[in-house]
C-alpha cells in the first residue's frame, strides 16, 4: 500500500514536501490523459497505431482506477469548485459519489453531532470530503474515525478537508502550487504576494505553509486589520525561518526598490550620460518582484459585525493600474470566487491565470483520491508527515481551559472536551483544533 492509502488530509502539513510532489507527478499525467480525453467511463475511442492504443489504453485504465469505490462530499458551507471538481475526478476515475451539498437537507438541521454524522457517512462510503464552518471541524471527523474505524469499520476511511471556517483549505493549495510550479518551473525562491483578507482565507493559510515549506519568499498585501492570523505567522516564523514582508498596497511594495532603482540609475547616468530611469525600467525591475499575486476575496461571512467587511471591501484590487506595475510574468491567482477583488478586464490578461487555476482541480483531486484509496503507489514514502500526523492525533494535550475562538468546533459539538497545548515558554496556549492561541491566564481573548 502506498504510504498514503487511508490518510487523512486535515491539514497541508499531512503531506510531505515528497508526496506533494508525487501527487503533482500523478496530476500530469491525469491531466495530460484528460487533456487528450474526453475520459470515457465505457470503451476507449477507436485510435489507429500503436501509441494511440497505448493511449486509449491508458485512459481506459484511469477510467476504471476506483471502479466500486464510493466518495461521499458533505458540505456544511456553499462550494461550487471544492465539491464539483472532487465530484468530477472520482467520476473520472469511475469511482461514485454520495453527496450533502446544504447542510440544511442534512440531519445536522435537526441537530445531530458532526462526530455521529461523519461516523454514519463513514459506514457508507470510501472516502470523505468535509467543509464546515467551525475551525477544526475536519480534525475531530478524522478523530472520530480513528476512534471508531478498528472496532466497527475495519478499514480506513480517509477524511478530506474541503475547508473547515477560517482554519485551511489543503486541497486548494495542491492546486495553488502546481498552478505555480506548471507556470514557473519551481516554487523555491520565488517571490509572492498574497493579497486581500488573509485573516479569515483558509486557503492563505494553508498556501502560506505550503510556500514557505518549498522555499518561495512571502510578501503580504492587506489593510492592517486583515493580516495573517499571529498563530500562521509564528508557525511560519518558528518552522520555517519566514517572516513575511507586511504591506498596505502594491505601491508600497514597489517604494523601497524604486528608490533602488532610481540610486542605481543615477550612478549610471552619471557613467554613461544616460537619463534616469525609464518607466519601462521600472515597470521590470518592479516585475521582477513579483512572479506571483494570490489573491483572495473578503470573506464576509467571517467578520464578527458585517459592516467592517464593508468598509475594507475594496481597499485592495487588481486592475490596470496593478497591471501595470507588475511584471510581465507575474502569474495572477485567486481561489475563487471573486467579488470584486479582479477587474473583469483582467480575464483578458495572458497573465490572469485563476480559471486554469480552477481547472487544476480535477486532475489534482484525481491523484489526490488514487492515492488515498490505494489505487495508485508513490514511489517514495512521505514518513515525516505520516509520523507527524499520527503524533498530532496522539499528542498529550489535555486542559480544561476552553478554547477562546466562538466559531471552533470545540465550542460547537456537544460533549466535546477542549485540548490546549502550551506553546514553548511564551505564555500563550493554542487549540489542537483550530489552532488559534490565547494566553495561558485565560485573561485576553481569542486572537481574532
Ligand atoms: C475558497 C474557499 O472556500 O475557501 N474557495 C474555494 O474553495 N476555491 C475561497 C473563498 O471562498 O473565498
Amino acid at each position: 500500500m502506498s504510504g498514503l492509502a487511508g490518510r487523512h488530509v486535515i491539514s497541508i502539513f499531512d503531506l510531505s514536501n515528497d508526496e506533494i510532489e508525487g501527487v503533482f507527478r500523478l496530476t500530469d499525467r491525469f491531466l495530460s490523459a484528460l487533456q487528450r480525453g474526453p475520459l470515457s467511463l465505457v470503451a476507449p475511442r477507436r485510435k489507429r497505431g500503436a501509441r494511440a492504443k497505448a493511449r486509449g489504453n491508458d485512459l481506459a485504465a484511469i477510467g476504471r482506477l476506483c471502479t466500486g469505490q464510493v466518495l461521499a462530499t458533505v458540505f456544511f458551507e456553499p462550494s461550487t469548485r471544492t465539491r464539483l471538481s472532487f465530484e468530477a475526478a472520482m467520476n473520472r476515475l469511475g469511482g461514485r459519489v454520495i453527496s450533502v451539498a446544504d447542510a440544511r437537507t442534512s440531519s445536522a438541521a435537526k441537530g445531530e453531532r458532526l462526530s455521529d454524522t461523519v461516523r454514519v457517512i463513514a459506514s457508507y462510503a470510501d472516502a470523505i470530503v468535509l467543509r464546515h464552518p467551525n475551525e477544526g471541524a475536519a480534525a475531530l471527523a478524522a478523530e472520530s474515525l480513528d476512534e471508531q474505524r478498528l472496532a466497527e469499520l475495519g478499514r480506513r476511511v480517509p477524511i478530506i478537508n474541503g475547508g473547515d471556517g477560517a482554519h485551511e483549505h489543503p486541497t486548494q493549495t495542491l492546486c495553488d502550487l502546481y498552478t505555480i510550479k506548471r507556470d514557473h518551473g519551481k516554487i523555491e525562491g520565488l517571490n509572492v504576494a498574497l493579497c486581500g483578507d488573509l485573516l479569515h482565507a483558509r486557503t492563505v493559510h494553508s498556501l502560506s505553509y505550503g510556500l514557505a515549506r518549498f522555499g518561495a519568499n512571502i510578501k503580504c498585501i492587506s489593510p492592517p486589520e486583515l493580516r495573517l492570523p499571529r498563530y500562521v505567522k509564528r508557525r511560519l516564523e518558528i518552522e520555517f525561518e519566514c517572516v513575511p514582508a507586511e504591506y498596505e498596497s502594491f505601491s508600497d511594495l514597489a517604494a523601497p526598490d524604486r528608490q533602488h532603482v532610481i540610486y542605481a540609475a543615477e550612478k549610471r547616468r552619471r557613467r554613461a550620460a544616460k537619463h534616469l530611469v525609464s518607466d519601462e525600467d521600472l515597470q521590470e525591475i518592479i516585475g521582477r518582484l513579483l512572479d506571483v499575486v494570490y489573491v483572495t476575496r473578503v470573506q464576509a461571512e467571517r467578520f464578527a459585525e458585517p459592516e467592517r467587511a464593508e468598509a475594507v471591501r475594496g481597499s485592495y484590487s487588481i486592475d490596470a493600474e496593478v497591471l501595470r506595475r507588475i511584471g510581465r510574468d507575474t502569474t495572477i491567482l485567486h481561489p475563487l470566487p471573486r467579488v470584486n477583488e479582479v477587474d473583469y478586464a483582467v480575464d483578458q490578461d495572458a497573465r490572469a491565470a485563476y480559471f486554469r487555476q480552477a481547472s487544476y482541480g480535477v486532475p489534482i483531486r484525481m491523484a489526490l483520491m488514487a492515492l488515498l484509496l490505494g489505487r495508485k503507489r508513490l514511489r517514495r514514502r512521505g514518513k515525516e508527515s505520516e509520523e507527524a500526523a499520527a503524533e498530532k492525533r496522539v499528542n498529550h494535550w489535555g486542559t480544561t481551559v476552553r478554547c477562546q475562538n466562538p466559531t471552533c468546533i470545540t465550542n460547537n459539538e456537544r460533549g466535546m472536551l477542549p485540548r490546549m497545548e502550551a506553546v514553548g515558554d511564551t505564555g500563550l496556549l493554542r487549540c489542537a483544533y483550530c489552532d488559534q492561541e490565547q494566553e495561558a491566564s485565560g485573561a485576553s481573548g481569542g486572537e481574532k
